[in-house]
């Protein structure tokens, strides 16, 4: 087994995989239906056959530039396992940050609260995991994504504390809220050459505004105020560099308590401010 994650290591490092080895434990972890620690009891076993053909196919998909949760079919968010898929974004590390710093901010635990491009759920979903008594809307413009946040949310027990809508950032939004919470598209079509093979599998939706990149965050800066109940806090994910304008965005449409936080990268990437 030592063997073979370090030819399929090599093999990765070749193709310019990032954490060339940990990408070989998972694979190797999913295909033998095992924990990744538990192959450092097995080492010296032998492979079959029929374990080692279905790794080969994983393997060259993986060296192709096929994002690893794609086929693991699973990603790990806020300490729950979500499904993952083509149908929506890849959920990122930074946007665990965001859930943490929201739920040190809600104040009342029956919070109505509601995600603009939940993507595969998982803002909404941990939110509805860490909050029984909030009320929780999450909306989406893509038919795919909102299937499959359906999903996570069925499949973490929170399918009767969530509901779905399709909708254009606000547009089918009714009510007013203690917390709207997006993390929308917000890279700048100019910058598609830029990204690595492995983000080119999201789906464009969910990674395109126009050709600035912060447009639809803007847009739902002008949206919220009116959805927001009085000292409701509208929370964002941005991208890099853009929280100076936005920040202006947000003092000329009348927010107060406006605050950016850093990620652990150090780069300005989340939002906060009060309406009202
Ligand atoms: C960057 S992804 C984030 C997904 C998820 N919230 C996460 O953090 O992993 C942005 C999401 O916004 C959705 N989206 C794009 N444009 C939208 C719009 N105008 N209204 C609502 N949702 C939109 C996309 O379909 C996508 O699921």
């Amino acid at each position: 087994m030592l063997e073979v994650l370090q030819a399929t290591t090599v093999y990765f490092k070749k193709h310019k995989i990032d954490s060339p080895r940990l990408n070989a434990e998972h694979l190797l972890a999913h295909v033998l239906g095992e924990k990744r620690i538990e192959l450092y009891l097995e080492f010296e076993r032998v492979l079959t056959e029929s374990e080692l053909a279905p790794l080969r196919g994983l393997v060259k998909r993986r060296g192709e530039g096929e994002p690893l949760q794609h086929l693991l079919g699973t990603v790990e968010f806020c300490g729950h396992v979500f499904l993952c898929d083509k149908r929506a974004m890849v959920p990122r590390p930074e946007t665990e940050e965001l859930v943490e710093l929201i739920e040190s901010k809600i104040e009342n635990r029956e919070s109505r609260i509601v995600d603009v491009g939940t993507g595969s759920g998982v803002i909404a979903v941990s939110l509805a995991t860490k909050f029984p008594e909030a009320k929780i809307l999450a909306v989406d413009i893509s038919d795919d994504a909102l299937t499959l946040a359906q999903e996570n949310a069925a499949r973490l027990k929170v399918a009767d504390r969530v509901r779905f809508l399709k909708s254009n950032l606000l547009e089918n939004v009714e009510g007013t809220f203690d917390l709207i919470v997006a993390n929308l598209p917000y890279i700048s079509t100019r910058d598609r050459h830029t990204l690595s093979r492995d983000v080119l599998h999201d789906p464009a939706v969910a990674l395109f505004a126009s050709a600035r990149g912060d447009e639809l965050v803007r847009e739902l800066i002008a949206q919220a105020p009116s959805q927001l109940r009085p000292g409701g806090m509208l929370a964002l994910e941005i991208g890099i560099g853009q929280s100076e304008a936005l920040l202006s965005a947000l003092a000329e449409k009348n927010y107060r308590d406006i605050c950016s936080k850093n990620d652990y990268s150090g780069v300005t990437r989340f939002l906060f401010a009060r309406y009202g």
